[in-house]
């Protein structure tokens, strides 16, 4: 559907796939009792008459979901669409709607995949459409804005919410509730919208690598834990269901509970990656000059956080497998990523 017919304006693509932006309640003041993913993008693209004077927004509806139950096979279709779309000659943008709680994750995931020719920005709300001072409808405002922004081209995936512009790479959700719940964490973020005014005040971290494929077959990488007295059973038995990789949400700087480091030490030897990150949420997992068994003979993450990290070894081993056995190609991808 079309929002406007003024030719003139430049051509912004939504890919819906629900979210609380697409939310609805029966009570209009409660923003914690609603039900994710229940309004149809027509009716959100309808609900801001101000986006005909934008661009010419041409609506599709991806998926309608509540994002906790995001799927590889979603995150296969809304890359399919971005690609399709952002060769379309007529294309200036695309705007994806997307529930806020794996947001970070599908960022990360198209930041790794897709070369956008075109601004691709992701865009969200921590309250219901129904609800009192819906965050929605000024987001997808100012996610088109950005997306028909010339400024925005060349700048990867991003990220617009509450007037500010994160790079896809870097943001994450820091609060349950909040309508500023988005950062990020190590590097601030890239702009803001005010109005019609977009500014951006930093580039994003330069890219040295290509793009990872999207894969046709995903192999298991799943996120373990260190805490206070961990057990070993975890990973013994992801190791016994055939994980190809596993990334520690550590503790600090990398740090790894002895229990827990010698059942990933076994799972190496067997053959799985093991990637350090932090669970702190912020700074960066240094890779230490002599590794001690406790961390550092493992790879370290970077400044990816757990789940971004999950994403870019899920992504390394689909394209390729053996890249597991070899630490020292492994971690020149995290650092170059
Ligand atoms: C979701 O992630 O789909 C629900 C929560 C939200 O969008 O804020």
């Amino acid at each position: 559907m079309s929002a406007s017919s003024s030719s003139s304006l430049p051509r912004v693509v939504v890919l819906a796939t629900g979210g609380t932006i697409a939310g609805s309640s029966g009570d209009p003041a409660s923003s914690a009792q609603y039900q994710a993913a229940t309004v149809p993008v027509s009716q959100l693209v309808q609900a801001v008459p101000a986006l005909a004077d934008v661009a010419r927004v041409h609506a599709e509806q991806v998926a309608q979901i509540d994002s906790k139950d995001m799927t590889f096979g979603l995150w296969q279709q809304l890359a399919e669409r971005v690609a399709y779309w952002s060769v379309q000659p007529d294309v200036a943008g695309i705007v994806i709607t997307h529930g806020t709680d794996t947001l970070e994750e599908t960022a990360m995931f198209l930041h790794l995949t897709q070369p956008c020719p075109v601004p691709v920005v992701i865009t969200a709300a921590m309250r219901p459409a129904t609800s009192l001072s819906a965050d929605g409808p000024l987001n997808l405002l100012d996610a088109v804005r950005v997306a028909a922004c010339p400024d925005a081209r060349g700048q990867g995936v991003l990220v617009v919410l509450n007037q500010q512009i994160h790079a896809g790479r870097d943001v994450t959700k820091a609060h349950t509730s909040a309508v500023d719940a988005f950062v990020s964490p190590n590097a601030g973020p890239l702009g803001f919208v005010q109005d019609a005014y977009i500014r951006f005040t930093r580039a994003p971290a330069s890219r040295e690598t290509g793009y990872l494929p999207v894969p046709s077959a995903w192999p298991m990488v799943e996120i373990v834990v260190s805490h206070a007295q961990p057990g070993r059973v975890a990973v013994d038995a992801l190791v016994s269901a055939g994980v190809k990789g596993l990334v520690v949400a550590a503790t600090g700087n990398g740090s790894i509970h002895e229990t827990l480091a010698a059942a990933l030490a076994d799972a190496a030897s067997a053959g799985v990656a093991v990637v350090r990150s932090s669970r702190t949420g912020a700074g960066h997992v240094s890779i230490p000059a002599r590794p001690s068994p406790q961390a550092g003979m493992f790879v370290s993450a970077g400044d990816h956080n757990p789940y971004k990290a999950r994403l870019l070894l899920l992504l390394a081993l689909a394209s390729d497998p053996v890249m597991g056995q070899d630490g020292g190609r492994l971690q020149s991808l995290f650092t170059a990523y």
